[in-house]
């Protein structure tokens, strides 16, 4: 630390400037993924989520949930903003719901002031529909509906205008997509989880998927790849971003959609041809596109 010299060696120099800023930027990093992450959303609602402890604390798991949620309610904000103002009915639908995080953050933040606008939740495990269900209604949140059911098994009695997934799980997000479809969603915002479907159908003769790990990790860019083309190919828009930074999720990949055009489009028709390339190269049968090419 100190040299013959009697001066501060360089290396302590180093170090002590290294440490310094890290614990700044540390504690900044602190500010930010505080109070900041829930700005404009209820305290109490986030007490009632167990998203805050009793005393407004968040501890590490809660706080990459909330800051997963705010970030995708911000994300489709504008989306649904921009469909409300065209159109007097809005429904959004949350598919893989889980304890309807989304929901309820998004009826908060955005859905509350548009009254033309309704949340559907779907979720398969009836314990959280019903806790969901109690805090709609202790929290006046009158226009959200809880389904109880498999998404692949369920009927809706109206359009799903906005289909929304976050982290639903293996094939959740794919069935999603078919409901959106059937139910003329004018917009996707997905988030995926990991999805093993695809990659169980890859060859390991094929030099990208030889390895265990790389077969898992090309068959989820595959799948997602698939679902892009397979939207547009249905007429809509596709952006792909990052959801939040890697270092909070690894299941981070943003998918929205929004329907500009219709299945025969020219631009539709070139995605619906490149699908079937890519189908036919990876010799991939995905639930997504049973009966697409008939
Ligand atoms: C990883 S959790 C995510 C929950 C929530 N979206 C969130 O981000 O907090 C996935 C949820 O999807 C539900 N789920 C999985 N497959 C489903 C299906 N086919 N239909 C409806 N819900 C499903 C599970 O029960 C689970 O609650």
């Amino acid at each position: 630390m100190v040299t013959e010299q009697g001066r501060l060696s360089n290396s302590f120099i180093k170090d002590f400037v290294r440490y310094f800023f890290l614990d700044v930027r540390y504690k900044n990093d602190m500010k930010i993924q505080g109070e900041e992450l829930w700005e404009g959303t209820s305290t109490a609602l986030l007490k009632a989520l167990h998203i805050l402890t009793r005393d407004g604390k968040l501890n590490l798991d809660s706080r990459r949930k909330l800051k997963q949620v705010h970030h995708l309610t911000r994300l489709i904000e504008p989306t649904i903003n921009k469909l409300a103002s065209k159109n007097e009915s809005l429904n959004i639908v949350d598919v893989g719901a889980g304890k309807s995080y989304l929901g309820f953050i998004l009826y908060d933040l955005v859905l509350q002031n548009l009254t033309g606008t309704k949340l559907t939740a779907i979720e398969s495990r009836p314990e959280l529909i019903e806790t969901s269900k109690k805090l709609a209604m202790e929290s006046n949140f009158n226009r959200m509906e809880f389904i109880c059911s498999k998404v692949e098994e369920v009927a809706l009695s109206e359009n799903a205008d906005v289909v929304c997934t976050l982290h639903a799980c293996d094939t959740a997000t794919d069935d999603a997509i078919l409901l959106g479809l059937k139910n003329h969603a004018r917009a996707f915002a997905l988030v995926p989880c990991c999805q093993a479907e695809i990659a169980s159908q890859l060859s390991l003769h094929h030099a990208l998927t030889r390895h265990p790990l790389h077969k898992r990790e090309f068959g989820s860019h595959l799948t997602n790849v698939i679902r892009c083309l397979f939207l547009n190919a249905h007429g809509f828009k596709v952006t792909v971003t990052e959801l939040v930074g890697w270092e909070h999720s690894m299941k981070n990949e943003f998918i929205l959609a929004e329907k500009i055009s219709t299945p025969d489009h020219p631009e539709s028709l070139k995605a619906r041809a490149q699908l079937q390339e890519l189908v036919n190269e990876f010799q991939v049968k995905p639930k997504l596109l049973v009966g697409f090419f008939d």
